[in-house]
């Protein structure tokens, strides 16, 4: 029996499965217009599905930046590019990345481990391992140069498009000038992409896959580290790895919501929704939802089916799901191979901004 996970992923439920949520101001933020919070996996789908009536184009007060970006645009300019994008992040090219993450998982765990061993004994496995291993995994996939990489952990923050957008250029020029096998050199060759175009891909690219995937890697983790039966499970092949990541992005999902703007007057869960509104999926809470989730609270690694929305669901399903899911499971094979243990050393403190689920250190002991 693997027990209940601990507080930092039980997450108060919202009075109802549809319900209006006030946004007074704080000290450093000032007063929103509220929004409706859906909690249930039946109206999440509903949501997500029907970008008619659930537009993901900015609503008001939010950065005029993101209109021109694929992840807020609707059908059927959304479409377009996604297929563009979509035709060159093809299963084949991702595949190729295994290798690499292989030995970049390997090359940076055993260089943690040995310095552990060597003050100590606690080594911080997000910060040493699963932080640079995928934002260099990203770096790969997208061409980033080596000279360029070292810059990558401060392009997570809240203005991460704006600075990106410049940087962005800077890249197409450079992979058009030194083609290889990376996205970029693909996307920059696509004669069907406008300029404007590709300089919201790349940036987009660069963002979207850089913080969700270092905060699932390292809060999947965590969550092992918090129950060690599971750990063992998984290391001596008694529970199977591809259902495990799967349920570790139920229990930890990296984004936390997933936002809309009512298109239309509509009606959801018997509430009247009005055209402007915005609608917030919790993530957390669709995660909870008893009536699509058996013991939802308890982190059962051959959960199946596992019907998550960590990903997305609808025509905004993650771009970069398999990349996602090959780099989880390459790092935690490795993990478990280098690691007979995964003890906690410390409390795991979140990083949480309220939007992503990430861990600001996950100290582990080094055997
Ligand atoms: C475990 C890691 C990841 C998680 C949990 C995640 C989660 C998500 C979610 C929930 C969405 C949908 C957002 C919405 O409906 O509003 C999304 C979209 C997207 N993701 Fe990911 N993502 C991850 C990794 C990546 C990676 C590695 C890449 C790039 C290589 C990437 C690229 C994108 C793009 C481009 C979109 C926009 C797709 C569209 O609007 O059509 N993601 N992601």
């Amino acid at each position: 029996m693997i027990p209940t996970p601990p507080p930092r992923h039980r997450l108060a439920r919202a009075p109802a499965p549809v319900s209006w949520q006030d946004e007074p101001g704080t000290p450093d933020r000032p007063p929103g217009p509220g929004f409706w919070a859906v909690t249930r996996h039946a109206d999440a789908l509903r949501v997500l599905q029907d970008p008619a009536t659930y537009s993901s184009l900015p609503g008001p007060g939010e950065l005029p930046l993101l209109r021109r970006l694929l992840s807020h645009q609707d059908p059927p300019q959304h479409t377009r590019l996604r297929d563009h994008a979509a035709r060159a992040l093809t299963p084949e090219r991702v595949q190729r990345f295994t290798a690499t993450a292989r030995e970049r998982a390997r090359t940076l765990l055993d260089r943690a481990l040995d310095t552990a061993r060597a003050t100590g004994g606690v080594l911080d496995l997000a910060s040493a391992v699963s932080d640079p291993y995928t934002s260099l995994n990203l770096a790969d996939l997208l061409g980033v140069p080596y000279a360029d990489r070292r810059r990558m952990p401060g392009w997570t923050g809240p203005h991460a498009l704006e600075d990106m957008t410049g940087y962005a250029r800077h890249l197409i020029v450079h992979c058009r000038r030194y083609p290889d096998d990376d996205l970029t050199t693909v996307l920059a060759h696509n004669a069907q992409l406008t300029s404007a175009e590709l300089e919201m891909l790349v940036p987009l690219l660069l963002t979207t896959g850089l913080a969700p995937m270092r905060d699932a890697a390292a809060g999947g983790l965590a969550l092992l580290a918090e129950h060690p039966e599971a750990y063992r499970e998984l290391r001596e092949g008694t529970a199977e790895l591809g259902p495990a990541i799967e349920e570790l992005l139920r229990l930890h999902p990296p984004l936390l919501t997933l936002r809309r703007t009512a298109a239309t007057d509509t009606g959801l869960s018997g509430h009247h929704i009005r055209r402007g509104d915005r609608v917030v999926v919790s993530l957390p809470a669709v995660h909870h939802d008893d009536q699509v989730f058996a013991d939802p609270g308890r982190l059962d690694l051959a959960r199946t089916p596992n019907p998550h929305l960590a990903l997305g669901a609808g025509p905004h399903l993650c771009l970069g799901a398999d990349f996602a899911r090959l780099q989880l499971r390459v790092l935690h094979e490795e993990v478990l191979r280098a690691l007979p243990e995964l003890r906690l050393a410390g409390p795991v403190p979140a990083s949480g901004s309220g939007v992503t689920n990430g861990v600001a250190s996950l100290p582990v002991r080094a055997g």
